[in-house]
């Protein structure tokens, strides 16, 4: 029987499958810096009860993936800002423009001109999104940030089979 799971472990400068657009959080996605890790953790569980609400549960998770996206970016910018990152620029303009569709969202949910289904496609918006974004900013951002606690490049630590 042909074996097709991806291997067990998987190092830092191995390739990474070109569809990354996984609903779940897994230890490839780390980035080596540990505060910013468990954020994006957070991102993956606050984005899935986005994509599994009702009609009940709608307004409520969109809230909580606001707050988290506020947070989320706020410390972010504010690590880039305190510590004079070069071309911080683009990424929080990467990051209004994802905020600005979560309020438009909400808006229309507001007003009952959207429901559910408009809050899963925004969820699956997310998690297109965000590797790309994971891979160009945040993982530079991630770099920069160890190498001033450190001195060194990153060092990522997964489990087997994360
Ligand atoms: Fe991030
Ligand atoms: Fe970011």
């Amino acid at each position: 029987m042909a074996h097709t799971a991806a291997p067990a472990t998987q190092h830092l400068a191995a390739p990474r499958p070109a569809a990354d657009d996984s609903l779940l959080w897994s230890d490839a996605r780390k980035l080596g810096y540990a505060p910013l890790d468990a954020t994006h953790r957070e991102f993956y569980t606050v984005v899935l009860h986005l994509l599994a609400c009702d009609a009940a549960t709608a307004a409520a998770a969109l809230a909580a993936f606001e707050a988290h996206a506020v947070a989320h970016f706020g410390q972010e910018e504010a690590w880039m800002r305190d510590t004079a990152f070069p071309a911080a620029g683009c990424h929080a303009d990467e990051h209004a423009a994802v905020l600005a569709s979560v309020h438009e969202v909400q808006a229309l949910l507001a007003d009952g001109r959207a429901g559910p289904p408009l809050l899963h496609s925004l969820a699956e918006h997310l998690l297109a999104w965000f590797p790309g974004h994971a891979d160009h900013m945040d993982s530079a951002l991630a770099g920069w940030m160890v190498k001033r606690s450190h001195g060194g490049a990153p060092v990522v630590l997964r489990r087997r089979g994360g």
